[in-house]
């Protein structure tokens, strides 16, 4: 997670009064243990968003967000997280305890601070060139032409680099970089021949490209007139892996969270336009494909990405690229076309920020494009959405349920159809067999999870009834409640008495981390004095279909041993099955005097929680 030891976290979140923090922002009004207010995160006019001070949590039922205080400082600011920690610590008047550093930390950091110097001074350098020397005046005439104002382009850093051979090079070792560094972070190159090196920009307009922090790791070339190519970028190096790295994230941040979704572009222009048009929510991949990293950076920010790819083959064969890699990620990926340009940057040059909002009210859902481009060419009948079906289930099987339905409506296929598709799925390689084939679990092979309501309830009761009910749950074996692994350590760590704001910031299952905040702020389920029964009888509707299919498999063996004349086996059959009978009647009368102790001996005998 952090550098910032885990107990000091916890430590300042106890420290902070979440409702003191909401209310800087936000307006709000008590309402028994919760505190009322209108979202900022979304537009509302009646109030959904809540803050539940013992939970040290925020939840708006309108748009989902919630977490504990320093996410709200990371949504609503676009803070990092240890920003928000660090701010709140300060606040609240907790020291965060310097580790000491060993001499060869503290070499690395030295040296990782001479090279983010290195990129700053040179982006300063091309920045002074471009709007200070008579060199610049080329590239600043682009720059009007382009229609990029000079506000945009400074609060992006964008420089222009001169035409001679080291220029930059001459500049920085004056300021005393070494040349090996400049070397190192890619602005200058070897010569071939002889010694030395030379500039590896020359008479080109520059984009920094920035980290998330805002310090500029890389460059990106753009040609101005005569020969080669387009652009030139910075080679990769330790701190610019393309594959990492989003354009435009370290401006785009704060838009992202307030507006709940990204925008990725192509290219440079195109984010600056946007951004220039109010579109704050704009990155770009750097004329790379999409990867899983960048993925996974954006989801700390939103769910919704917006992706912006062209009408022709290669745009499409793109998009179906993106879509396994944002489900599986768990984001909401959404596919952009736009009418009548060729890029954003284009569009809005031409036809104006509105012709760009009312592109982004076509934006259709990536699925649900995926899924209407196959029938397209499989065919609207039953035969075609089945074949569409089964070459979307590799992608769909580990998701959420909310997935799957929504797969099921596109194709007019009842939803229990897919999900019994999905659960009969076999992947190509089949796991080894086990020598096992005693009773086999039914349980699918599947690693989604949807929230089930008996979980929830479960759920519910341990985080705010955890004094009544812990104690109940430590006498179960938590594999019997959930096969779902978050999940059930989820529900371990809440019975051991872990506050779930502590938990929240640690679970990576989107699902997972939306029921549990979606719980918190829901409204009683249970009194206290409900609490204990109620989780007797949740407990109960979990547990009760294993011990069917249990029975079930007693009352076959023992038809099976009748048939070939096993009487040893029909026996010991007999007998499991009279045993869970009768443990059947004892939960039963159990629950129905609402007797918590009789229900947990009950249980004890229960040879189906073996
Ligand atoms: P304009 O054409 O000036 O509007 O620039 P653009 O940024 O919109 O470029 P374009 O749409 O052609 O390309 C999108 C992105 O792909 C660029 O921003 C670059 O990141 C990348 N790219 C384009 N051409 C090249 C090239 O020749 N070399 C490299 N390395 N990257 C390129
Ligand atoms: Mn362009």
């Amino acid at each position: 997670m952090s550098r910032i030891p885990r107990p000091i976290v916890d430590q300042i979140r106890e420290a902070t009064d979440i409702v003191a923090v909401v209310s800087k922002h936000v307006r709000l009004e008590r309402k028994g243990n919760t505190w009322l207010g209108l979202c900022p995160f979304h537009q509302e006019r009646t109030p959904s968003f809540n803050v539940i001070p013992n939970k040290a949590m925020y939840y708006c039922f309108g748009c989902q967000a919630g977490g504990d205080c320093f996410r709200f400082l990371m949504q609503l600011e676009g803070l990092s997280f240890v920003e928000a920690v660090k701010e709140l610590a300060q606040a609240a008047g907790i020291v965060i305890p310097e580790r000491e550093l060993t001499p060869e930390e503290r070499k690395a950091l030295r040296q990782r601070a001479q090279w983010f110097d290195a990129m700053d001074e040179a982006a300063a350098f091309y920045e002074s060139v471009l709007w200070t020397r008579p060199e610049g005046e080329v590239a600043r005439k682009y720059l009007e032409k382009r229609g990029l104002s000079p506000e945009m382009a400074q609060k992006a850093r964008v420089g222009f680099a001169p035409s001679g051979w080291s220029t930059l090079f001459d500049q920085l070792r004056r300021m005393g970089f070494d040349a090996n560094l400049l070397h190192e972070v890619g602005l200058v190159r070897q010569r071939k021949e002889g010694q030395g090196y030379y500039d590896t920009f020359r008479d080109r307009l520059l984009f920094p490209i920035r980290d998330e922090k805002g310090r500029v790791i890389a460059f990106g070339g753009r040609i101005l007139e005569g020969d080669g190519p387009k652009y030139i970028n910075t080679p990769e190096t330790q701190f610019y892996q393309k594959s990492q790295v989003l354009y435009g994230l370290d401006l785009a941040r704060a838009g992202i969270q307030q507006k709940n979704r990204v925008l990725v572009v192509e290219g440079y222009f195109d984010v600056l336009s946007l951004h220039q048009a109010g579109f704050t929510e704009a990155v770009a991949s750097c004329g790379t494909a999409l990867t899983v990293e960048h993925l996974e950076k954006i989801r700390r920010f939103t769910e919704n990405v917006i992706v912006l790819l062209d009408a022709d083959a290669a745009g499409t064969r793109a998009a179906e690229k993106v879509l396994p890699l944002a489900l599986r990620a768990g984001l909401q990926p959404w596919r952009l076309q736009l009418p009548g340009a060729k890029d954003p940057d284009e569009l809005i040059r031409e036809h104006g920020v509105e012709a760009m909002e009312s592109a982004l009210q076509q934006k259709v859902p990536l699925l649900e494009w995926t899924i209407d481009r196959r029938l397209e060419s499989r065919g609207h009948n039953a035969v075609g959405r089945q074949k569409t079906l089964e070459e979307l289930i590799p992608d769909i099987r580990d998701l959420p349920a909310s997935v799957w339905s929504s797969v099921a409506s596109r194709l007019h296929m009842p939803e229990s159809s897919v999900v019994e598709q999905i659960r009969r799925y076999v992947p190509p390689q089949p796991p080894d067999e086990g020598a096992d084939n005693e009773w086999q679990e039914p349980i699918p092979v599947t690693h989604s999870w949807r929230p089930q309501r008996d979980v929830v309830h479960l759920i519910w009761l341990l985080v705010h009834h955890h004094a009544r009910v812990a104690d109940i749950l430590h006498r179960i074996d938590p594999t019997f409640l959930e096969d779902h692994a978050p999940v059930r350590s989820a529900i371990a760590r809440l019975a051991a008495g872990e506050p779930v704001a502590a938990l929240l910031p640690e679970i990576s299952d989107a699902e997972v981390a939306k029921t549990l905040k979606a719980v918190v702020a829901r409204a009683e389920l249970y009194t206290e004095e409900q609490a204990a029964v109620g989780m007797c009888e949740v407990l109960e509707r979990i547990l009760a279909p294993r011990r069917e299919l249990r029975l079930n498999e007693q009352l076959r063996r023992m038809e099976e041993a009748l048939r070939t004349g096993d009487l040893p086996a029909h026996r010991a059959a007999g007998q499991e099955k009279s045993q869970l009978m009768a443990v059947k009647k004892a939960i039963k009368a159990a629950l129905q005097k609402k007797d918590v102790v009789a229900y947990l001996a009950a249980l004890e005998a229960d040879v189906a929680q073996k």
